[in-house]
């Protein structure tokens, strides 16, 4: 009996695992395509330099609840100028999302789930062939200076907790700790 459970144990995560749409993973990336995965990954490093600026500045100007409000406000315009600048989509999304805006594409998806609750330092960029296109997932870490925002739901200051419940009644993106995968950049270029 026991042994039946398990092995239908096993069939599900197998079962799981082949119905998930998952793309082919370009290892090592063609040389060919290297130039687009740069111009990708130059793209996400811009974004997440504009987004840390604000972010830093905000903070040190009103501290974390008014940062909550700049986030909110500016995230995604920054995001899609920067996009829109290089010519290149790009976004950040996660496993536990704040931003149901930022719900993973669905290529994205499968590399989010699998990655759910690791380590950054365990999760490896990843290059995805996309037929057409290319798609590139960079791990985002959780550093200290995140977890006023991203910490402990208990943890978090009472000015924080209100913006957020304010702003963003579904959010789900608590509970990290610093070195915890928070999410991914992804970016999507033409091949
Ligand atoms: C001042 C509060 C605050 C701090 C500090 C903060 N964030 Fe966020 N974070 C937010 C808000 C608000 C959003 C939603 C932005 C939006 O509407 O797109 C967000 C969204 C995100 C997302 C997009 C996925 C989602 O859940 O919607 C990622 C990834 C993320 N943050 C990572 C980080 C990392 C990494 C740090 C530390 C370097 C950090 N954040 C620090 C408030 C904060």
């Amino acid at each position: 009996m026991r042994l039946q459970v398990m092995a239908w144990g096993v069939a599900l995560v197998l079962g799981g695992c082949s119905s998930a749409p998952r793309h082919r993973v370009l290892e090592p990336v063609p040389p060919d395509v290297a130039p687009r995965v740069a111009a990708a990954e130059a793209t996400m490093t811009e974004v997440q330099q504009r987004l840390f600026k604000r972010l830093t500045a905000e903070l040190e100007r009103g501290g974390p609840a008014a940062a909550v409000t700049v986030c909110r406000d500016e995230a995604q315009p920054l995001t899609a100028s920067v996009a829109h600048e290089r010519s290149i989509e790009v976004g950040r999304t996660s496993h536990k999302l704040r931003n149901p805006k930022n719900a993973p594409r669905a290529w994205v998806a499968p590399f989010v789930s699998a990655a759910a609750g690791a380590k950054a330092a365990d999760v490896k960029p990843v290059v995805v062939d996309l037929g057409d296109r290319v798609g590139v997932l960079k791990p985002i870490p959780t550093a200290p200076l995140c977890t006023s925002c991203h910490g402990a739901r208990e943890a978090l200051s009472p000015e924080v907790a209100q913006a957020l419940k304010d702003g963003y009644p579904t959010d789900a993106a608590v509970g990290f700790a610093p070195g915890d995968l928070r999410g991914f950049f992804w970016a999507e270029v033409p091949r």
